[in-house]
C-alpha cells in the first residue's frame, strides 16, 4: 500500500521508532524546567552512553510537550530514510539525487492555530536555554526555507534562532551556503527575504534541510524524493513562501536586508560558547501549528545529536562526490574527534602512488569547514579513531607523508581560524610501499572456536 504524507510526520515516525524497539523513546511524565533541564537530561544518559527519544510531557509553565534527541542515533536516520542502517551513507545520495515535486493543498493540519500580526508571541512556544553560556532562549531546530531571489528555488537550512522579543529572532547565516548567498544579492536589491521556518516534520524533512547540493535545486522536491511521495504544501499565510501541511510548528517571517544585531554567544558543534556569528534578524510575522503541536528541539552544542546531523549529510556527500572521481575510495568518516566537521578520515582501495594526496585535496575543496584530511588503506575502519591513528602511527613519516595548505578558507566557528582563514592539513598514512609488510591477522577458524567458547561463558553480549 502506497503511503501518503499523513504517514511522514514527527508523530508517525516516533510510533514506528517506538513500536520497533519500545526502550528506544524515553516518555517522561515528572516537571522539568523549561531552562537547561531538557539538555542535562541528553547530555547525561549520553555521558552514558544511552541515546532514547525523548519526550517531556510536563514542561513547567507549558502543555506543548517537548521531543529532543531523535537524531542521537544513526538507527534513527536509517529507519527514517526506509533503508539498512549499514546502506544509510550510500542509500542518502541515492535517494536524496531522486526528485519529486511538491503538490500545492489550500490547507491542512498545520493550520489548526494561526496567529498572525499583533498576536504573534514567541514566548507562547516552549523554546528554551540550553547551555548556561547561551545569550538566551534558542530555537535549535527551525529549517528555514527560502526562495532564490532570481529563481524562486526553494532551498532548505538548518540556522540556530536567538529569541530576542516576541517576533523577533537573531540568526547567524556563518555556514556561507545558499541562504547566506540568496541574502548577499537580496541586501544588494536593498530586500527582505521573506522566509518560512517549519519546527518538526518528519526526518525526510530534516534530511532536506541538511541536504547539500547545487544551488539550482529545489529542496521539496528532494524531500518529496527521500519520501517517495510528492510532499503536500500550502501557500504562506503573511510570506509568499509555501510550508508542509504536515509540519507541528510553522513561523513565518522575513530576514530584514541590512540590518545586523548581536546574536550569540551559543554553545556550538565545535564544543565551545561561540560569539561568531552572521548577526542577522529575522522579523516574525505568523506562527501556525497543529492544535496538538509537539515542539521538536535539537540538543545543540557538541552532542551527539547535533554532530551526527553534521556528519551523516557530510559523509554521504563526500563519498559520492569522491567515487565519481575516484571509484577506489571506500569509505568516508567525520570523526566527533573532529567535532564531526573539521577532520575527515577517507579510506581508499589500493591506492596509486600519489592518489591520496589528489584524494585528500578534493576532500579539501569541496567542504571548506575541512582542517585536516587523513587517508588510509581500506583494511583500516575510519569510524575508529584508533585504528586511523594506528595507520598514522605505522604508515606514516612526517617529513614525507604531510602537506599544509596555508590560508585556506575555514569554517568561521573554528574558534582557532584567524578572520576566516585557516590552514588545511593532509596526512597520508596509506602503505608507502607494496613491500610493507602485511598486518597480522588470525586463522578465521580460531576466532569462529573463540567466538563460540566465548558465548557459552559470557553470552552473546559479552
Ligand atoms: C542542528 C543544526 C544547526 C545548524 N545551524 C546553523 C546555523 O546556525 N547557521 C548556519 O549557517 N548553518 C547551520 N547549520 C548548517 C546548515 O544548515 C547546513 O549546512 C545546510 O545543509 C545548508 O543548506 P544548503 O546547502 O542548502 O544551503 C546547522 C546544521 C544543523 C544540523
Amino acid at each position: 500500500m502506497s503511503r501518503t504524507n499523513a504517514d511522514f510526520t514527527l508523530r508517525s515516525f516516533i510510533d514506528q521508532v517506538e513500536a520497533e524497539d519500545p526502550d528506544a523513546v524515553w516518555r517522561i511524565r515528572d516537571e522539568v524546567n523549561l531552562d537547561n533541564d531538557v539538555t542535562a537530561v541528553a547530555m547525561e544518559l549520553e555521558r552514558l552512553g544511552r541515546s532514547p527519544v525523548l519526550w517531556f510531557d510536563a514542561v513547567a509553565g507549558y502543555s506543548m510537550p517537548v521531543v529532543c534527541n531523535l537524531f542521537g542515533n544513526r538507527r534513527r536516520y536509517a529507519l527514517g530514510l526506509g533503508v539498512p542502517t549499514e546502506r544509510l551513507i550510500r542509500d542518502w545520495g541515492i535517494l536524496g539525487d531522486r526528485r519529486i515535486a511538491p503538490v500545492m493543498r489550500e490547507r491542512g493540519p498545520i493550520h489548526d492555530v494561526v496567529v498572525t500580526g499583533k498576536d504573534v508571541d514567541l514566548s507562547t512556544l516552549p523554546i528554551m536555554l540550553h547551555f548556561d553560556c547561551d545569550a538566551g532562549r534558542y530555537i535549535t531546530n527551525g529549517i528555514v526555507i527560502a526562495k532564490d531571489p532570481d529563481t524562486g528555488v526553494r532551498n532548505a537550512s538548518f540556522h540556530r534562532m536567538q529569541v530576542k522579543g516576541p517576533n523577533r529572532l537573531g540568526t547567524s547565516l556563518h555556514s556561507r551556503r545558499h541562504l547566506w548567498t540568496y541574502m548577499q544579492r537580496s541586501e544588494e536589491r536593498g530586500e527582505d527575504a521573506p522566509v518560512t521556518i517549519i519546527l518538526g516534520g518528519h526526518p525526510t524533512v530534516t534530511f532536506g534541510g541538511l541536504w547539500k547540493g547545487p544551488i539550482t535545486t529545489d529542496e521539496y522536491e528532494v524531500i518529496g524524493g527521500m519520501m517517495g511521495t510528492p510532499l503536500e504544501i500550502a501557500p504562506g499565510i503573511t510570506v509568499p513562501v509555501e510550508a508542509p501541511i504536515h509540519a507541528e510548528i510553522v513561523i513565518e517571517g522575513r530576514i530584514l536586508a541590512n540590518v545586523r544585531e548581536p546574536e550569540g554567544p551559543f554553545a556550538e558543534f565545535t564544543g565551545y560558547a561561540s560569539k561568531r556569528s552572521t548577526e542577522h534578524v529575522i522579523e516574525v510575522t505568523a506562527i501556525m501549528h497543529r492544535k496538538d503541536a509537539l515542539y521538536h528541539d535539537i540538543i545543540p552544542g557538541i552532542s551527539d545529536e547535533h554532530t551526527s546531523l553534521l556528519a551523516v549529510p557530510q559523509e554521504a556527500r563526500l563519498l559520492r562526490m569522491l567515487h565519481t572521481h575516484y571509484p577506489n575510495v571506500t569509505d568516508v568518516a567525520y570523526p566527533k574527534s573532529g567535532t564531526c566537521r573539521l577532520h575527515a578520515y577517507i579510506s581508499v582501495h589500493r591506492p596509486a602512488p600519489g592518489l591520496a594526496r589528489l584524494v585528500a585535496a578534493a576532500a579539501l575543496g569541496d567542504d571548506l569547514s575541512l582542517k585536516l584530511v587523513v587517508v588510509v588503506d581500506d583494511d583500516v575502519d575510519v569510524h575508529n579513531d584508533s585504528d586511523v591513528l594506528w595507520a598514522m602511527a605505522t604508515r606514516m613519516q612526517a617529513d614525507q607523508d604531510i602537506d599544509i595548505l596555508r590560508n585556506g578558507m575555514g569554517a568561521i566557528l573554528d574558534p582557532s581560524n584567524r578572520d576566516g582563514l585557516t590552514a588545511k592539513m593532509i596526512i597520508d598514512a596509506t602503505r608507502p610501499s607494496k613491500d610493507f609488510p602485511d598486518r597480522h591477522t588470525l586463522d578465521q577458524a580460531a576466532v569462529a572456536r573463540a567466538q563460540g567458547l566465548i558465548e557459552g561463558k559470557f553470552g552473546r553480549t559479552a
